[in-house]
């Protein structure tokens, strides 16, 4: 960034800005197009070359740009990766939450296994996202109070959603009926289920009233409410105070054995909590996988540079550090990527190789890399 943009530069970047969001846009109002079916039917979402930008004024943010990997019914993922290396960008673009019009999915699908049918949210309008997000896909964010409304009483927030998908409750024979009684009930058994010990209170309690914690565990209520097939927590516990993220974490922990089939997509920049917690990791660097594969290889085995050195800048404990370390350099600007390897320039191990992008190595059992070394490091 910092670069110098003369005005008519801008005026062009501007100018292809617009072409591109119109073509995009346009492609997503051909309804009926969605449809898709799952790789392998044992997984949940199947994310598969998802390309999402960001069309600025200084030019295009390729924030994801060829991401793949499988999340399993049932199984948690760990998403690891320093901040800005696009993990944010790739679960709102599940949800469909991008920013838009400047945030588009350009390219790649990621496929969804619904309870109606397999679709393919990158070709998914707005609209035909109403029953997914809560219903089937749910997400924790790391600040409560992006979740919950200041203005209203808890209760009020939670009935709200469960009344939204009250009549997929009822076929799932979550809920009786959808009166006033068997929404309010299922909103205290999900109070319930976040280990919050007064519902009734808490029920006609406002956001301002509860601490970070207690509306965290609010959150994580609303987000199991509906019993969703996936819940994505992007960093759930980042924003909260070192005692509260172990409360949170074996909450989380508690979801995985109690919700069994659900999914967790768990995002984080700590690979100490992804260590605690998924069956298998994904690691993110500039928008793309770098390496993927079950959590024990990934922790006894880390194939690729930058998941050594994600490991390397992790606090040991018990192990007294003068200073912590930090892989040197930094992430590439994701408005002008290089053509060759993107952790080149940080990497000890580049070689001539590094010049061109490698290809994604299988290098045993679903352990995949995308570094010409193969994990000879
Ligand atoms: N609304 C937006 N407009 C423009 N750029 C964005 C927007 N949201 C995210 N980005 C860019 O996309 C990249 C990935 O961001 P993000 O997914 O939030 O990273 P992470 O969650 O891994 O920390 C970053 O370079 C960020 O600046
Ligand atoms: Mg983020």
């Amino acid at each position: 960034m910092g670069d110098y943009i003369s005005s008519k530069e801008r005026r062009a970047i501007i100018k292809h800005n617009r072409r591109e969001i119109s073509r995009l846009e346009a492609e997503l109002r051909e309804v009926g197009t969605n449809a898709a079916v799952m790789r392998d039917p044992a997984n949940i979402v199947e994310f598969d070359g998802l390309k999402t930008y960001f069309y600025t004024e200084t030019g295009v943010v390729k924030a994801v740009d060829g991401a793949s990997f499988d999340v399993p019914k049932g199984g948690t993922v760990g998403v690891v990766g320093e901040s800005g290396c696009g993990k944010s960008v790739m679960s709102l673009s599940l949800m469909r939450l991008l920013q838009r019009p400047h945030g588009q999915i350009t390219g790649g699908a990621i496929r969804l296994d619904a309870p109606s049918g397999t679709i393919d949210v990158a070709k998914t309008g707005n609209g035909g996202m109403g029953g997914i997000r809560g219903g089937v896909v749910s997400m924790i964010f790391q600040e409560p109070m992006t979740s919950l409304n200041p203005v209203l009483r808890i209760g009020d927030q939670l009935d709200e959603v469960v009344a939204l998908h009250a009549p997929q409750l009822i076929g799932r024979g979550i809920i009786k009926g959808g009166g006033r009684d068997d929404v309010r009930r299922r909103t205290i058994e999900s109070l319930e289920a976040v280990s919050i010990t007064s519902p009734d209170r808490v029920y006609r309690m406002y956001p301002h009233e509860l601490s970070g914690g207690m509306r965290q565990r609010v959150v994580i209520s609303m987000a199991v409410a509906c019993s969703p097939q996936l819940i994505i927590a992007d960093e759930p516990t980042t924003a909260l105070d070192v005692t509260i993220q172990a409360q949170i974490l074996d909450l989380l922990r508690g979801i995985k054995d109690s919700y069994v089939g659900t999914g967790i997509m768990l995002i984080t920049h700590d690979l100490g909590v992804v260590a605690e917690m998924a069956d298998s990791v994904v690691v993110m660097y500039a928008g793309r996988v770098v390496e993927r594969g079950t959590a024990r290889d990934i922790y006894k085995s880390p194939a690729h540079p930058y998941t050594v050195g994600l490991m390397r800048s992790k606090p040991q404990p018990g192990r007294k550090e003068r200073r912590l370390y930090s892989i040197p350099g930094r992430v590439p600007n994701p408005v002008s990527m290089p053509d060759y390897c993107y952790f080149k320039d940080r990497c000890e191990y580049a070689g001539e190789a590094c010049s061109l992008y490698p290809d994604e190595f299988a290098i045993g059992n679903g352990h995949m890399v995308s570094c010409w070394r193969k994990g000879d490091i």
